[in-house]
């Protein structure tokens, strides 16, 4: 460990072996990056040629209503087709898309065909249950693989999925439910997650239960068997629907700019974001940035350990592997679960030549020691890859030593939901620096700036803001385009405002900072400060509430909350206790505050806003900056 520390003070750079650069899609970064900046429409229309269009589009780029901009104007296609439908002319068809392992141990693998045939027949079940092209579909799953053909099902017939993430609870599943208006939802009877029972359909069942949701019919895939509740008319088993449902089905034909699905964020303020993907420049630009960034290939096993209901899970589990053709294994369960080796178990027996994760996982993996990764061959893997927080040098080298055997360059990707797919990333030629996570993607410029919207100088830290549009970019906050304008292109006139703080270094060097706004990034979780404090004022005990994030050495960042009580409460240990359950049980376990503290008052603005950063720089014992605008 020591060792390891004093490497990463030093300014170290890993420059990429001969082999690694032999087998690289992309061996000249720099050539292609500068043939990227001068003609990056030339340079993406090359790309959207590598898929299959009904219809060619007529006009790479369409900025004239900024900064509602359009990708592939007038084109025709369809994300499934290439996911699916044309590896069915192939011998592909009879590759595997997903290989699964359960918690439990039990296994399965899908080929491309019988993938495409499962589709298909979902596709035919939701249009028999009467959703129609631009319909909003809810899919609230564990991580089986009818999760992603129940992403794809909706996809294929038009139909925008919004995808909650199962391991958020029964308010978050009802305010998303709510802002997307679905009538038809997708569900599992309960989830296998780290030795226990997630009761899913008990949650969708509480969340639907006051009657005012617009959903009408719940559909159920059986991965436990364990006794749940059922609604006589609404609610339906996966598998009897599928039972009848016809293999044939034909992909709609989209327009490149028509709706792929809604995903909902946590934002500075307010509910959380519905950021709305699209069909044509989605599809481009996640294709093109894992093949290039991971350097994807038949021969690989691509383990992106995410979850499929977050973005990392939407373009790197689910759709661009699919469109490169690849294998992506997907794991239900725990990390540790039964013993701290189940992943380097899970490389060694299918052979992951790739494997990408979050930070805060290798730093959980790095508590457990040394011996763990060991006790594996993991010689097949060859490249590795972070994403969703800053990794620390202390973790990006133990990763690189114990997992990669000093042999696999680390991707650190930096991104966010609102850009689809990698835009600050090394790609395998690319000298690393351990903890940056090196330089933009080809076509995109990116610029730290101050208060003023002004560069400011190498190793200064700033704003993190985006120059140029990319095919992969949110479009809009459905329903609220206003809102899209204020949150992202409003502070910095003219520019892609990132809510991140980075510096750049003499090399051109990216470190990302972090959140500069009212985001906690808890286990590279992004939730927001009002979620979790609507989640603790809808406790009758609770008057008022605040919550900050500060660091914790395993989750990077650690809910801390600041609760003033309702007269005839007292703030006792075994009230805080309670109020911590209640959030996870209102918003989800990740929600859940490490520590509670009662206090009689809110450091607030004179109109009355709390300022979060105040309760954080006295919680760091740091000076608490400009308090001109604090009440008396
Ligand atoms: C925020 C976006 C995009 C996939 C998962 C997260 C942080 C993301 C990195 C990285 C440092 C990172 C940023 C960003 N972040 N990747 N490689 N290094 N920070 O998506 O939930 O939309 O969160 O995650 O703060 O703004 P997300």
């Amino acid at each position: 460990m020591t060792e390891l520390a004093t490497v990463a003070t030093s300014s170290a750079v890993y420059a990429p072996s001969a082999e690694v650069i032999a087998r690289a899609h992309v061996k000249d970064w720099d050539t292609l990056r500068a043939y990227s900046l001068e003609h990056p429409l030339e340079f993406w229309a090359e790309r959207a040629r590598e898929l299959e269009w009904f219809q060619e589009w007529t006009q790479v780029l369409d900025d004239s209503n900024k900064p509602f901009f359009k990708w592939f104007v007038g084109g025709k296609i369809n994300i499934v087709h290439n996911a699916l439908d044309r590896h069915m002319k192939t011998w592909r068809k009879n590759k595997l898309a997903y290989i699964w392992q359960g918690e439990d141990g039990s296994e399965r693998a899908i080929s491309y065909g019988e993938l495409h045939r499962m589709v298909n027949q979902f596709a035919n079940v939701l249009k028999s249950l009467g959703v129609r092209k631009g319909d909003r579909v809810t899919i609230y799953m564990g991580r089986v693989i009818e999760l992603p053909a129940a992403m794809l099902a909706c996809a294929k017939i038009g139909a925008i999925h919004s995808v909650v993430y199962g391991g958020f609870s029964v308010e978050a599943l009802r305010g998303r439910i709510a802002d997307s208006q679905s009538r038809v939802l997708i569900t599992c009877d309960g989830a296998f997650v780290n030795g226990k029972v997630v009761e899913l359909k008990q949650i969708v069942d509480d969340a639907l239960k006051p009657g005012d949701l617009p959903v009408e019919k719940v559909i159920v895939y059986r991965r436990t068997g364990r006794a749940i509740g059922w609604v006589e008319g609404r609610d339906h088993w996966w598998h009897e629907l599928m039972q009848d449902a016809s293999p044939i089905c034909e992909t709609e034909v989209m327009d490149a700019e028509d709706p792929l699905f809604i995903l909902y964020t946590s934002g500075s303020t307010g509910k959380p974001k519905a950021l709305l993907h699209t069909h044509g420049g989605y599809a481009v630009y996640t294709y093109t940035t894992m093949r290039y960034v991971f350097d994807i290939q038949d021969e690989d096993r691509w383990w992106c350990a995410a979850d499929p209901g977050w973005i990392t899970g939407h373009s790197y589990i689910v759709y661009a592997p699919l469109m490169n053709g690849a294998t992506s294994i997907i794991y239900e369960g725990g990390p540790a679960y039964p013993a701290p080796d189940r992943w380097w178990s899970i490389v060694e027996q299918y052979g992951v030549t790739i494997l990408y994760c979050a930070p805060t996982a290798i730093r959980g993996f790095m508590r457990y020691g040394d011996e763990w990764p060991h006790k594996h061959d993991l010689s097949s893997l060859r490249l590795l890859g972070t994403v969703g927080e800053p990794i620390n040098p202390e973790a990006w080298l133990w990763f690189y030593k114990h997992v990669g055997g000093e042999r696999c360059p680390i991707m650190d990707t930096w991104w966010q939901t609102e850009t689809g797919g990698f835009m600050i990333t090394p790609l395998p030629v690319v000298p690393l620096k351990p903890g940056s996570a090196t330089r933009p993607f080809f076509t995109i410029q990116a610029e730290i700036v101050d208060d003023a919207g002004q560069p400011v100088k190498p190793n200064e830290e700033g704003y993190l803001t985006i120059l140029t549009p990319w095919p992969g970019m949110a479009r809009t906050i459905y329903g609220d385009p206003d809102r899209y304008i204020q949150t992202y292109w409003s502070r910095f006139p003219g520019r892609y405002f990132t809510g991140d703080s980075a510096r750049v270094d003499e090399d051109g060097y990216f470190w990302i900072i972090g959140r500069v706004d009212d985001v906690i990034k808890v286990s590279g979780y992004r939730l927001g400060t009002a979620e979790v404090e609507s989640a603790l004022v809808s406790h009758p005990a609770v008057a008022e509430a605040a919550a900050i994030g500060l660091p914790h050495e395993v989750r990077g960042n650690a809910i801390h909350v600041f609760v003033i009580l309702r007269s005839g409460y007292e703030g006792t240990p075994a009230l805080a206790e309670e109020l911590r359950q209640h959030v996870g049980k209102v918003l989800g376990p990740i929600a859940r505050p490490e520590r509670v503290e009662f206090v009689a008052r809110l450091p607030k603005t004179r109109s009355g806003k709390i300022m979060r950063r105040v309760l954080k720089a006295r919680a760091l014992g740091l000076p608490e900056g400009d308090l001109s605008t604090l009440e008396e």
